[in-house]
């Protein structure tokens, strides 16, 4: 079954850009690069994160990495991601693409794929029934998939970790292997980008495919 079911999704005039990666990966940077790129070129864009982005969504991402929820479960977890990302959709995403806005949102529906599918084993086919449902069958246009070493990636990071990163390093692996299985199976829309580049390099590589998308 296809993640994105664009065929029951209304006209839309936007565009719905997703940036994913794993935990260390550079992500966060390279989309402010591309965000001041595309303001600098006069473009709508939009900017949300995942979980995120709306005053309810945010209120959930506070549970979801609050070290404190130890012992959650995993469907709880699955659903707690889906419910502030129907939210998101609903209130902003939705909105913004009928607009003809260029959406920008670090992380969406993959990340549920990657961290609680592959990662935490929760049924693959299960998340994209309710992915499908939370997102109004809403899909990406294009993703961006930073990819680094599961190791490395958490050695980058300085501040206390939340209660995702602190999971084990052979779960962070599978998430890694998790995105890369699901950019094998859509290359058109996910693109994989090699997260231990130099920042600059990298910004090129995704401008170069954001120009492509834009007509730029
Ligand atoms: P962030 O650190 O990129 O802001 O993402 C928050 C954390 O939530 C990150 O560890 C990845 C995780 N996550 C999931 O496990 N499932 C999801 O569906 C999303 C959106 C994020």
């Amino acid at each position: 079954m296809a993640v994105c079911v664009k065929d029951i999704v209304p006209k839309r005039k936007g565009l719905f850009i997703t940036f994913e990666g794993s935990e260390g990966s550079g992500k966060s940077t390279q989309i402010k690069l591309v965000r001041r790129y595309l303001e600098k070129k006069g473009a709508r864009v939009l900017f949300l994160r995942e979980p995120g982005g709306t005053k309810i969504s945010e209120k959930i991402r506070r549970i979801l990495l609050d070290v404190g929820s130890a012992g959650m479960g995993d469907e709880c977890e699955t659903l707690l991601y889906m419910a502030a990302r129907a939210q998101l959709v609903k209130e902003t995403i939705a909105p913004a693409l009928k607009k003809g806005m260029i959406v920008l949102c670090d992380r969406f529906l993959d990340s549920t794929l990657a961290y609680q599918g592959y990662g935490s084993g929760v049924s693959i086919e299960w998340i994209k029934k309710i992915g499908g449902f939370a997102t109004r069958g809403i899909c990406p246009d294009l993703t961006f998939f930073f990819d680094i070493d599961a190791q490395e990636g958490l050695k980058r990071i300085q501040r206390a970790k939340d209660r995702i990163e602190q999971r084990a390093l052979a779960y962070h692996e599978r998430v890694r292997q998790g995105y890369l299985k699901l950019a094998r199976r859509e290359p058109a829309r996910i693109k994989v980008i090699q997260g231990s580049k130099d920042k600059d390099e990298i910004h090129w590589i995704v401008r170069k495919h954001m120009d492509g998308l834009l007509g730029l």
